[in-house]
C-alpha cells in the first residue's frame, strides 16, 4: 500500500516511523516532510495547503491512503477537495472533512456542539464585534480567573487566561478589534476550570471507535509549568491519574456522545479526535477538541500501539474499525522536546545538529524530527521545536531518565529542553 502523510513535524515523523514498520507498507511519502520522515519516506516538496498539488501527487504516486497530520489543511477542506475529484474515489483518507474539523476550527462551534449533546464542558458565552458592550458587561460579574478564546485557529496563541476584570476587558476588546486576525472576530468567554489536564485520543470511522493511549502534554516553556505556552515541550503516556474508572467516564460521557452528536449533525467523521480534558475532582470536563493527533503526544502514543497502524487506519477509512482489535504496550513512553533558544518567540535556524547518531545505540530511544532540514548532507535546525526524543521503559522513572539522557547527548547551538517532564506524575504516583 502506498501512503501519503501530510505535514512536517514530529507527529508526522512518528507516523512515518510507525507506518514504515508495517508489512502492508509499500511506499511511504511525506508532503513536505522533514529530515526525519526522509529516513523512511520520500519527501515531496508540496505545501500542506496546496490541495491541487496534493491531488496530483496522489495520482502520480498511486497513493492508496492519505493521512492528514495538522489541522490547517483539514479546516481549510483538503478532505472535501480530494473527495470532489472523480478519479480519486478509491482514495482512503484519514482526517475529517471541513464540517468535522470545525470541532477544532471554531471554539464557538465546539461549545455549541458540546452543549447540544450534553458533553461536560466549562460554562461559556460567545461574543462578536456586534455585541462587544454586552461582552464587557458579562465580564463585570464573571468569576476570576476568566478564560477568553479566539474562535478560530490561532496556532496555540488564541487562549488568554485573565486574572483581573480589567485584563479580561482589554483582551476582549483587543481580540474583537482584530489583534488575533480573523480568528478573533468571535470570542468565547469561559469559566476557568481547576484540575489536572490530560488528553485522550480517539480513532473513529464515524460509528466505531478505538480509544488510543492517553497522554499528558507539557505546554509551558519553563520548568514547573511557567512562562508562555508552546506547541508542547514533552509528553508522557500512560497518565497515572487516568484510572480505568476515569477513562470509563470519558468514554461514556464524552466519547460516545461526541460520536452520536456527529452522526446526528450529519457529519461523517473518519479520523482522529483529540480530546483535551481537565480532570476536575475525578470528573472529566472537555477543554477542547482537536481534529487530529497531538504533537508531541503522538510521539508517546504511537510507540505504545502494538497493532499494525496501517490496519487501524484502513479500518477507520473503510468504516470497519469494529473488525480490528488494538493492543497497547503497558510500558511508559516519555518524550522530551529540544527547542531552539528563544522559542516560542523569535529564534534562529540553520544550526548544525551533532551527536544524533549516538542515540542509535540506545535501547528503545527514538529521535523524532520536528524542525530539522538537510543542508548539503548535514542535519540543521529548521524550527522552534527541533527534535522530540522518546524513550520507552518499564517504569515512568526509567522512561524519564532515558529520554533526558538522550536529550543531553544531542547538541546544537541554543538547545533548550525542560528537565521536569513527567516528574509531577512521579509525585502523583507516590
Ligand atoms: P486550548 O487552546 O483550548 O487548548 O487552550 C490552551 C490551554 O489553556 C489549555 O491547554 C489549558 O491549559 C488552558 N485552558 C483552556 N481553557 C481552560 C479553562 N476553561 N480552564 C482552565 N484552563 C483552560
Ligand atoms: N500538544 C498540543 C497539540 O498538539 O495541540
Amino acid at each position: 500500500m502506498n501512503i501519503l502523510i501530510l505535514g512536517a513535524g514530529g507527529r508526522e515523523h512518528a507516523f512515518a516511523w510507525k507506518l514504515a514498520q508495517s508489512p502492508l507498507c509499500d511506499h511511504l511519502f511525506a508532503a513536505p516532510g522533514n529530515t526525519g520522515t526522509a529516513q523512511v519516506a520520500t519527501n515531496l516538496p508540496i505545501a500542506i495547503t496546496d490541495f491541487a498539488a496534493i491531488a496530483t501527487a496522489t495520482r502520480t504516486h498511486n497513493i492508496d491512503l492519505v493521512l492528514v497530520g495538522p489541522e490547517e489543511p483539514l479546516v481549510k477542506g483538503v478532505v472535501d477537495f480530494l473527495r470532489q475529484q472523480p478519479d480519486l474515489a478509491h482514495l482512503r483518507i484519514v482526517g475529517p472533512d471541513a464540517a468535522g474539523a470545525q470541532l477544532e476550527g471554531s471554539k464557538d462551534f465546539s461549545k455549541r456542539f458540546m452543549n447540544a449533546h450534553g458533553i461536560p464542558t466549562a460554562a461559556s458565552q460567545t461574543f462578536t464585534a456586534d455585541n462587544v458592550a454586552e461582552g464587557l458587561t458579562y465580564l463585570e460579574t464573571h468569576s476570576l480567573p476568566v478564560v477568553l478564546k479566539a474562535d478560530g485557529l490561532a496556532a496555540g496563541k488564541g487562549v488568554i487566561i485573565a486574572d483581573t476584570i480589567d485584563e479580561a476587558k482589554t483582551t476582549l476588546t483587543d481580540m474583537l478589534d482584530g489583534r488575533f486576525g480573523q480568528a478573533g472576530h468571535r470570542v468565547v468567554i469561559e469559566q476557568f476550570l481547576r484540575g489536572i489536564e490530560l488528553s485522550v485520543f480517539v480513532l473513529t470511522d464515524g460509528v466505531n471507535y478505538k480509544i488510543l493511549p492517553e497522554a499528558k502534554d507539557y505546554k509551558r516553556i519553563g520548568e514547573g509549568d511557567t512562562g508562555p505556552n508552546t506547541g508542547g515541550m514533552g509528553a508522557v503516556s500512560p497518565v497515572v491519574f487516568a484510572t480505568d474508572a476515569f477513562l470509563k467516564k470519558v468514554e461514556e460521557r464524552v466519547v460516545k456522545p461526541t460520536l452520536a452528536g456527529l452522526q446526528q449533525e450529519g457529519i461523517g467523521y473518519k479520523g482522529f479526535i483529540f480530546i483535551g480534558l481537565m480532570n476536575v475532582k475525578s470528573e472529566p470536563v472537555v477543554i477542547e477538541y482537536n481534529a487530529r493527533m497531538g504533537d508531541p503526544e503522538t510521539e508517546v502514543v504511537l510507540p505504545r500501539i502494538q497493532t499494525d497502524l496501517i490496519e487501524l487506519l484502513v479500518a477507520a477509512a473503510d468504516g470497519e474499525l469494529d473488525k480490528v482489535t488494538m493492543q497497547v504496550a503497558t510500558q511508559t513512553a516519555v518524550t522530551t522536546v529540544l527547542v531552539a533558544n528563544g522559542y516560542p518567540d523569535a529564534y534562529t535556524k540553520g544550526h548544525p545538529i551533532t551527536d544524533l547518531d549516538r542515540l542509535a545505540g540506545l535501547d528503545e530511544v527514538t529521535a523524532f524530527h520536528a524542525g530539522t532540514a538537510d543542508n548539503n548532507g548535514a542535519t540543521v535546525t529548521n524550527g522552534g521545536r527541533v527534535l522530540a526524543i522518546t524513550a520507552m521503559a518499564n517504569s515512568l522513572e526509567n522512561a524519564i531518565r532515558k529520554s533526558q539522557e538522550a536529550a543531553r547527548m544531542v547538541q546544537f547551538d541554543g538547545k533548550y529542553f525542560r528537565k521536569d517532564i513527567g516528574l509531577d506524575l512521579i509525585r502523583y504516583q507516590d
